[in-house]
């Protein structure tokens, strides 16, 4: 009977993964193996001729043929690093993407420019990641988010309690702005961030099989043009945002022109800066109140 090392498996699932045109099979390899084995994935390098017992080879094999049919990764190992904090993840939120660092960067930054006590707002939370990240960036600020989802909400209020920042961090289930109506201690926030749901109809079509059949369509699909979160939220904004705050938006790779038209409709804001990430494409928005 062969003896599977930690060597060998790796090996079969990169290529049975690759075989099943699978993103990254080698990577995808090493957090199927890691999360049933326990390990760190470097680990698996320190204990290569390691041999697996039957229990966990049953377990691997079971997780290997959901990946070699398209089930993201992160959803079957249950984590996935984002600003290199690590979020649980469950199918009911989405997957944090590393374009979305982007948008926490350029948050933390402005935060760090203003005095005083800072009040963030992360609309469209999901997970938590955009804003447990900012929290941990920015120690002295005070934190809302919100989510329309109450199960996503469920598992960004375990990553909070994970990182330490539940002191900070207020997650409130509705609508957009809905539930910080009642929120009658802070009125106004100094930035307002959210990567809100924006594929159209027909790109929600187009999509991969490892987004469009596991991802929430309560994520991704935001009406005919994807545009309909934007709308919604330019139509409430001079309400929320203080005078001289930031509005930052994660958008679609050519959603630019569009969003920049609805921000520039409310005639609220001094600067709007589109900014395009490492592949080139439209990615941010960000609003400077005058
Ligand atoms: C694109 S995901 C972003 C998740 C997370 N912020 C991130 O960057 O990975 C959009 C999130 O918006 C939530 N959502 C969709 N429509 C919403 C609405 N009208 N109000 C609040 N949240 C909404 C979905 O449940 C989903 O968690």
């Amino acid at each position: 009977m062969t003896a599977w090392t930690i060597r060998k498996l790796l090996a079969w699932i990169a290529e049975y993964l690759t075989k099943n045109e699978v993103d990254a099979p080698r990577l995808s390899a090493e957090m199927l193996l890691s999360h049933v084995l326990g390990l760190k994935r470097i680990e698996l390098y320190t204990q290569f001729d390691r041999v697996v017992e039957k229990d966990a080879l049953d377990r691997l094999h079971d997780l290997v043929k959901r990946a070699g049919n398209h089930e993201p990764v992160a959803y079957l190992v249950g984590r996935k690093e984002f600003y290199s904090l690590e979020m649980e993840v469950t199918a009911d939120c989405l997957i944090p993407r590393p374009e979305t660092e982007l948008l926490v960067q350029r948050a933390i930054e402005f935060l760090r420019t203003r005095e005083g006590q800072q009040h963030v707002c992360d609309l469209c939370t999901g997970c938590g990641c955009i804003v447990i990240a900012i929290a941990k960036g920015c120690p002295d600020a005070r934190l809302v988010a919100t989510d329309l989802c109450d199960k996503a909400l469920a598992v960004a209020a375990r990553n909070v309690d994970k990182h330490g920042v539940a002191d900070r961090i207020e997650l409130l289930c509705g609508d957009l702005f809905d539930p910080l109506v009642p929120q009658l201690d802070v009125t106004q926030w100094d930035l307002i961030v959210c990567n809100p749901p924006y594929v159209s109809t027909a790109e929600y079509e187009a999509l991969d099989k490892n987004v469009k059949d596991y991802e929430p369509q309560l994520a991704l699909l935001a009406g005919e043009d994807g545009l309909d979160v934007y709308r919604r939220l330019c139509e409430q904004i001079d309400r929320f945002l203080k005078p001289d705050g930031a509005l930052m938006l994660e958008i679609g790779y050519a959603q630019g022109p569009a969003v920049r038209d609805l921000l520039e409709r409310t005639a609220l804001f001094a600067t709007i800066t589109v900014e395009k990430d490492h592949q080139n494409h439209d990615r941010i928005v960000i609003a400077r109140r005058a």
